[in-house]
This record gives structure tokens, sequence and C-alpha cells, in this order.
């Protein structure tokens, strides 16, 4: 009954990022999980290309809809494809307190700095790589951390950094951050969260019981006729042991 998380991965643009998680599930680098769906906010995205090409489902959901309708289509393609775990992956479109608390710990994002270093709202693309070399920072990086409803606001997962150099433009720094730190950290970041949680599909006989056994306050939560048990210890290693 056990089964790896079904990975959907949320785009607005090229892509790389994208493309760097489904050279890490062809490669086996992603044990724990299944990119299942992508999620563009922009119809020429070409990322949508990418997911096309890797034979991956993909939709777009445009971000000019209103915060309300654009949430709630993309809550029904999670749904229609049993989503476990999201990873935003240069998605730019902000989403709602109401849509990130339905998935505490199951949302990833990456950011080109290193958090708390320029990032939150109007923080993104290129403007960040400006606003560091505008401040003079010898260091920057990239960021995978959890969503919550602030900006760049949740739970570091990890980080690596990246050394500015001489004559570097926003371009160049752009560039050199995406390979030397997000294609290598969302990959991992991607495997660590849905090796995290335990899924596990029980018979509708069995959810009435868990549904009386959550009341007693264990450590799990039910999910669309899944137990997803938080394995808090196991976490805690994962991430030391990927901070080595
Ligand atoms: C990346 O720097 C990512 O960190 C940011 O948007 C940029 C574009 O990424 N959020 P991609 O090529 O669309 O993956």
């Amino acid at each position: 009954m056990l089964k790896s998380a079904r990975i959907a991965v949320f785009v607005s643009g090229g892509g790389t990022n994208l493309q760097a998680l489904l050279d890490a599930q062809r490669d086996g680098k992603i044990p724990h999980g299944e990119i299942a769906l992508v999620i563009s906010s922009q119809a020429c995205a070409y990322a949508l290309e990418r997911a096309e090409k890797a034979n991956v489902p993909a939709h777009t959901v445009p971000s000019s809809l209103i915060q309300h309708d654009f949430e709630a289509a993309i809550e029904l393609l999670l749904e229609q494809y049993k989503i476990d775990v999201i990873v935003l992956a240069g998605f730019l479109s902000i989403l709602s307190e109401n849509f990130t608390k339905k998935w505490p710990r199951r949302i990833l994002n990456i950011h080109p700095s290193l958090i708390p270093s320029f990032c939150g709202r109007g923080m993104y693309g290129l403007k960040v790589h400006e606003a560091a070399l505008a401040r003079g920072v010898k260091v920057t990086g990239a960021t995978v951390h959890f969503v919550n409803e602030i900006p760049d606001g949740g739970e570091i997962i990890l980080q690596k950094a990246v050394e500015i150099e001489e004559g570097d433009t926003p371009e160049t720094l752009q560039r050199r951050v995406m390979e030397q730190a997000e294609w290598i950290l969302l990959p991992q970041a991607a495997e660590i969260m849905p090796s995290m949680v335990c899924i596990i599909h029980f018979p509708p006989v069995w959810r009435k019981f868990f549904a009386y056994v959550k009341q007693k306050q264990y450590n799990f939560t039910l999910y669309d006729g899944m137990i997803i048990h938080r394995h808090t210890h196991r976490v805690n290693n994962k991430l030391n042991d990927s901070a080595k």
C-alpha cells in the first residue's frame, strides 16, 4: 500500500528548474517522488514544452484570473491528478494563506538568493541579482524553503552559496546561481520532501477508524483517503544529512 509521492511542479517561464527536476527523475535521483503534473501560470511558458517532451501532463491556469478563481482552478487540477506535494520552480504568482495552509510543509520553493537577503514580495528573477550587485555583497546563492503565507518566509530546507565575480552583470550572476546552486538544490529538496511523508492508501472502512483515532491527536494527517504520517525524527536526520 506504500506509494511514492505525486509531485506537481508550478512554473511561469523558461522552466530550467523544471528541467533539472525532470533530469533528476530520469536519472533515478527522486526515488520517493514522481513528477505527475506541471501547472503554468503563463500560456506561453517554455516550461510547458519541456513537460510535454518528458510526457508529463501540463496545464495552464492564467495568473490573470482573480486570486480566488486562480487557486480554485489549481486545486481542481491537484485533486484530479491526486497530487501529494508541490514544488514551485520559477512560479511568479503568490499563493494566498487560504491555499498554503491546506498544504503545510508540502509546498517548497526555490529562491535565487541566500534568504533572508534579497527576498520577499517583488523580489524575483533578475531583480534579486540586481539588488545583490547593487549592495556589493561578495557571496550570494540560492535557498529552498517551505512555503507559507509570507513570501519567501517559510522554513528553510537547503541553501548553497555562490561567489560573486568581478564584472558580474545580473545576467551572468543569474546564470551562475542557477548552475551552481538552483539546479543542484531543487532536485535534492524534491527528494527530501516526499521522503518526509509516508503515504499509505486505506480502504473507506479504515478511513472512519483513522478519523476517530485522529481525534486522539496522533501525529498524522488524514488527506483524501490517505494517511500521511509525519516522520519528524527522520526529517531532521535527512536535513542534517543533506547539509553535510
Ligand atoms: C530562477 O532564478 C528561479 O529561482 C526564479 O525564477 C528563475 C527562472 O527559473 N524563481 P526557470 O528557468 O523558469 O526555472
